[in-house]
């Protein structure tokens, strides 16, 4: 599997955009890949991100939060060297309007990075987080979050070909090393199904798919879903 250094080692990242960043997990992909950046933003539209990004961050002087809607990104038209999205699409209407808001402003020259888990072509124990995912997105959409199915590959290669970026490089990334049938990894979920299927209340179909999938992680077992990144230059 290609590492973060393959991927990003090569690109000059001076000043790094990561959209609806959460708690800044991208970030760490990026610090380990990047050979240098001077400032790192992170904007998200949900305050509570702003805390978890802070503390992980607070010995990084050059790494902000901002709290921002990623429709409406409140920084000057190319004014970054790199802007990144990951697993972040999916939980857009518009993912097309996000994307074009992120090209504006990076700035010619600059590299643009879509990364996102996908659908299709997944193992069965990859499937177990395909399901998995699409169960959360299904408990997200009754509480009022948007939050789509996630993407096929060949959906995610079309949404980033709208913006036609040049010398466009795609890997795929896919870990299945691991047992898939860990107790640990259970024992980890569990958390997650309790409050999923507490937020479901009222909607027992929801909670028994919940149950079924609980199943699943115990009897297939579960590996991550495949990720693809793509990354081209404005
Ligand atoms: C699955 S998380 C991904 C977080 C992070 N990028 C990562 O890979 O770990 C999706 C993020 O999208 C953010 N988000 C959803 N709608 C948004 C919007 N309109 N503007 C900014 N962020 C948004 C959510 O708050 C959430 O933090």
């Amino acid at each position: 599997m290609p590492t973060s250094q393959d991927i990003l080692g090569h690109l000059p990242a001076g000043r790094v955009l990561d959209v609806a960043t959460g708690s800044g997990g991208f970030i760490h992909f990026l610090l380990e890949g990047l050979k240098d950046y001077t400032e790192i933003i992170g904007v998200d539209n949900k305050e509570r991100a702003a805390a978890a990004f802070e503390k992980a961050f607070e010995e990084k002087p050059n790494i902000h939060f901002q709290l921002m809607d990623a429709n409406h990104l409140d920084f000057d038209s190319d004014s970054f060297d790199l802007v990144c999205i990951s697993n972040s699409l999916h939980h857009f209407d518009d993912p097309q309007a996000v994307l074009s808001q992120m090209e504006r402003v990076l700035r010619p020259g600059g590299y643009l990075l879509v990364s996102e888990m996908y659908c299709d072509g997944q193992t069965e124990t990859q499937m177990t987080h395909v399901h998995l995912h699409h169960w959360w997105g299904a408990v997200d959409t009754v509480s009022g979050v948007t939050h789509h199915e996630t993407y096929r590959r060949d959906e995610l290669v079309g949404l980033v070909s709208g913006l036609a970026l040049k010398d466009v490089a795609q890997y795929d990334l896919t870990d299945t090393s691991d047992d898939p049938r860990n107790p640990e990894i259970s024992a980890e979920l569990n958390p997650v199904f309790e409050q999923y299927i507490q937020r479901a209340e009222g909607h027992p179909d929801l909670q028994a798919r919940g149950e079924e999938l609980r199943q699943r992680v115990a009897e297939i077992g579960f590996h991550s879903a495949t990720t693809l990144v793509i990354i081209g230059r404005k």
